[in-house]
């Protein structure tokens, strides 16, 4: 875990090295958990958007999109249940005068114990070789069943805590497990109290006439509202899905690890309107199809795994999250969320408008259920940073730092470099990259050797550089040198953008999608 932390701290590094993520506001010393994405980290960002956007509304005939506003009529939020609901259980330690959510500090308790048993296994693995019966072992060893049996009764307490919405239960399993606070290492709590996430802000000039408004915390319910505006105009029949990107606010009282949880934040969302009863089915489809979609990106299964909630929502009757292996764990990245009729409902019910659904094959009007899909831009770009950055060592002992970025998503496909800045080989490049920019996301670069411009481009993620040398202006061929394996290939100028496109176009990746 020390080296992962390792790992994580030198891509913090990187990524402000190299133009991905710069902190808010930084020559005020920043402003926590609030984040820039810079010149790379834009490119990357509408990469990814696109990415997800493509797969669902341009793959999918019946999605459509929407952009609605950030700021909603204030009952969206009381109907919604977030006014009354949407709350985290904090609790400080008074020694530190830190602030933790009491049911992150249990979680991490539960996770020891976890690791604790892989420990064992691990332990006994390199003990038997080759006879070990994993299996067998999880279920016969007495420390194991030990250690699994002491963490299944306290997750049962936390589960029944959490449901019962008992924040005293919360502090005493906090106390029995003898969790300390990490900066003091006492156990000196607090109580725990409700907290709830919303930021607020007033709209309206003056005293009398000012409004109370929420920044949205998910952008879904502007999809609610807008439900009926767009299966009317859309002519959509159920099932239909309306997809949405855009900026959500959370105050979060503990924003931690990087860009993972923050104030400010991005969201992808889709709910998918289905017939009452048709829901867990749409569910299992959207279930797999997202897990597909992270998948295709290939960094390995291994990476995924889905989390079924012991805790449902106060909306929803299934879900699950869909987690990767951040270099702290494995860590939500999507949600998916079989919510009901529940917020359809209540905006009926708040609203006074009706906002039913005619089904032609039932002949009947019936407010439809929905399933959702979450996922956040920002995770998922620390995703996709995490499992693409690496160091190699390389022959003469330098050391390379690259970002092994499935080309589709790269922000830059391909760097153009003269070999020199003279002989006319700057005045060949440029007239070559005049003609390819128009294609795809390329960069030019003259300054320093060939070989310090390599490491730029493999520190940015860059997976093809194309080199023109002197030969180049002999016979009209440039060599391509490939990021991941250094290895370079001959080819002619005229072919230079199919070869490229054929490796970068999303719709290769997008094509994985419907096999
Ligand atoms: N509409 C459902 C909803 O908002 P959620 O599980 O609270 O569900 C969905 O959030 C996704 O949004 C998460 O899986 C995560 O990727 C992202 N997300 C939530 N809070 C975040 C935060 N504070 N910072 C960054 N991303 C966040």
């Amino acid at each position: 875990m020390a080296q992962q932390e390792e790992v994580f701290k030198k891509l913090v590094s990187h990524c402000k090295e190299y133009g991905y993520v710069f902190p808010s506001s930084e020559i005020y010393d920043g402003l926590a958990a609030v984040y820039d994405y810079g010149q790379m980290g834009v490119e990357l960002k509408n990469n990814i958007k696109k990415y997800w956007w493509d797969s669902m509304v341009l793959l999918h005939e019946n999605v459509v999109g929407l952009d609605s506003a950030i700021f909603m009529h204030p009952t969206v939020w009381k109907a919604s249940g977030h006014v009354d609901a949407f709350n985290d259980p904090l609790i400080d330690n008074k020694d530190s005068k830190k602030r933790y959510r009491a049911d992150v500090l249990i979680e991490e308790h539960l996770a020891k114990y976890d690791e604790k048993i892989e420990k064992e296994v691990q332990k006994a693995a390199r003990r038997f070789g080759e006879s070990f019966d994993e299996q067998m072992f999880r279920e016969t060893n007495p420390r194991v069943l030990e250690t699994r049996q002491k963490r299944d009764e306290i997750h049962a307490r936390f589960t029944k805590a959490l449901n019962d919405n008992n924040l005293e239960e919360l502090r005493q399993i906090i106390i029995d497990c003898e969790i300390v606070c990490p900066i003091s290492g006492t156990r000196n709590w607090t109580e725990v109290r409700q907290f709830n996430l919303m930021f607020s802000t007033e709209m309206g000039s003056t005293a009398d006439g000012a409004m109370k408004v929420f920044l949205r915390p998910e952008t879904a319910q502007g999809i609610f509202v807008n439900f009926l505006n767009v299966q009317k105009t859309s002519r959509l029949k159920i099932p239909f899905g309306i997809a949405q990107i855009g900026k959500a606010f959370r105050n979060e009282i503990v924003a931690r690890q990087f860009i993972f949880r923050m104030r400010e934040f991005e969201q992808m969302e889709m709910q998918f309107f289905v017939s009452p009863g048709e829901e867990l089915k749409w569910f299992e489809h959207w279930k797999a199809f997202r897990m597909k979609w992270h998948q295709a990106l290939g960094f390995g299964a291994e990476k995924y795994r889905f989390h079924d909630h012991d805790k449902l929502a106060h909306y929803a009757n299934a879900a699950s999250d869909i987690e990767f292996e951040m270099p702290f764990g494995f860590k939500e990245v999507e949600g998916i969320h079989s919510r009901t009729d529940f917020d359809l409902s209540q905006h009926e019910k708040y609203s006074g408008k009706k906002l039913q659904y005619f089904d032609p094959e039932q002949n009947r009007s019936y407010i439809p259920y929905v399933v959702e899909t979450s996922i956040g831009v920002d995770r998922m770009f620390l995703s996709i940073l995490a499992a693409t950055y690496c160091e190699e060592t390389l022959e003469g002992g330098e050391v390379r730092a690259l970002l092994k970025l499935p080309p589709a998503l790269a922000p830059v496909k391909l760097a153009i470099l003269p070999l020199v800045r003279k002989d006319g080989l700057p005045g060949k490049a440029r007239e070559i990259m005049n003609e390819l920019k128009f294609s795809f996301a390329c960069q030019y670069d003259e300054k320093d050797s060939i070989g310090k411009r390599y490491r730029r481009q493999d520190a940015i993620g860059t997976p093809f550089c194309a080199t023109i040398d002197h030969q180049t202006l002999e016979d009209n061929t440039v060599t391509i040198r490939y990021r991941d394996t250094m290895a370079q290939e001959r080819v002619t100028i005229d072919s230079l953008q199919q070869v490229i496109a054929e490796k970068t176009d999303l719709k290769y990746l997008l094509k994985q999608l419907t096999r």
